[in-house]
């Protein structure tokens, strides 16, 4: 068995670093093992014009942890006022990677989003022909839609007339949790792809309620069904380009998850890397962790992969990883996930 492993330095082609006091926080988290990373725009009030994502670039840029050569990648919130000559200057002077589609009310601040994409048909029909990738969140809100069914229904009533609508329009599928999602990208001969978190390559939605209800597993897409879950495990170590790691890294101090109506979000940059070495073993993959995390979500967005390569090893004891990151507004839960690691960065 492989015992140690080096690979290019990955991506993260989707993260919530928030701001203040929890950006402060866990930027590190990422930094360490990550050269890039793409970061989310739901912030109070959300990143909606290039100057609100210069604004946050800065604020980054300005607490990295020093000597980190990372390169935060800016996205714009769509909303149904988004200005596409905004969105344009914002893309060729390079401010931004990509724009987020939330549906309104879908996820964690995400009411200034889209109700309907037929109102942001223009902006949409501009990044199609610029070539701006959307980053979209899949699934419906209708409550009456059950809330495992809630992705399958937004490919159908949703994203696939959307994409036929925008004909050349290049999307990323988030966080994709099903085998439908999988199935619908596979299926597809151009411009879509999807980001798979770690959490959703290791948990099923039976490890939501194990001997209780565990607010630290809960995340939006929620998990779904055991094969699912398979399915992703498939297309994450198939090799196949249209699959990369978005981690969706998205903290909440513990108050805000361990409550009555908790928060949606998986805190697992720290030891993602140790998960998906894990995952990968498991499915005796090792060989293609780095398409995963390094080359195909780069390849994608059209930008070279790192130049620079990190190292795993593997032990034979559990590894321990820090169970809590410490902020001013409260602790974070580090992702734990329902197996021993014993893959380390070195
Ligand atoms: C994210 C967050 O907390 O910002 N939560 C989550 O459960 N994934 C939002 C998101 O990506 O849906
Ligand atoms: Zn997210």
């Amino acid at each position: 068995m492989a015992s140690e492993l080096t690979i290019r330095k990955p991506d993260d082609w989707h993260v919530h670093f928030r701001d203040g006091a929890v950006m402060r926080a866990v930027l590190s988290g990422t930094t360490e093992h990550f050269g890039r990373a793409l970061v989310m725009p739901n912030l109070v009030p959300p990143v909606v014009t290039m100057n609100d994502a210069i604004a946050y670039r800065e604020r980054i840029e300005a607490n990295l942890p020093k000597g980190s050569e990372f390169t935060p990648m800016m996205t714009l919130y769509l909303t149904e006022a988004t200005d596409a000559d905004d969105v344009e200057r914002a893309y060729k002077s390079g401010v931004i990677t990509a724009v987020k589609l939330y549906p309104a009310g879908a996820t964690t601040n995400s009411d200034s989003g889209v109700t309907d994409v037929a109102r942001v048909a223009p902006v949409l029909e501009r990044m199609a022909e610029i070539g701006l990738p959307l980053c979209v969140h899949g699934e419906v809100t209708d409550p009456s839609i059950d809330i495992f069914d809630r992705e399958a229904v937004f490919i159908d009533t949703v994203l696939d007339p959307m994409r036929q609508r925008t004909p050349g329009l290049r999307v990323i599928m988030e966080h994709v949790t099903t085998e439908d999602g999988v199935k619908y990208v596979q299926s597809q001969s151009e411009h879509l792809a999807a980001t798979i978190t770690t959490h959703h390559l290791m948990i099923n939605r039976n490890h939501l309620f194990q001997g209780g209800i565990r607010p630290h597993f809960f995340c939006l897409p929620i998990a779904k069904r055991e094969h699912h879950r398979l399915a992703l495990r498939a297309a994450a170590v198939s090799g196949d380009g249209r699959f990369f790691l978005g981690t969706d890294s998205a903290p909440h101090v513990d108050g805000a998850k361990e409550s009555a109506c908790g928060c949606a979000g998986v805190y697992n940059s720290p030891n993602t890397l140790s998960c998906l070495a894990q995952v990968f073993e498991e499915e005796g993959a090792l060989d293609k962790l780095e398409a995963f995390a390094s080359l195909n979500g780069a390849a994608y967005y059209g930008v070279a992969p790192s130049d620079q390569t990190i190292t795993l090893k593997r032990q034979n004891a559990a590894v321990s990883y820090q169970a809590k990151v410490k902020t001013e507004e409260g602790d974070i839960t580090v992702f734990d996930p329902p197996c021993d690691l014993n893959w380390l960065v070195v």
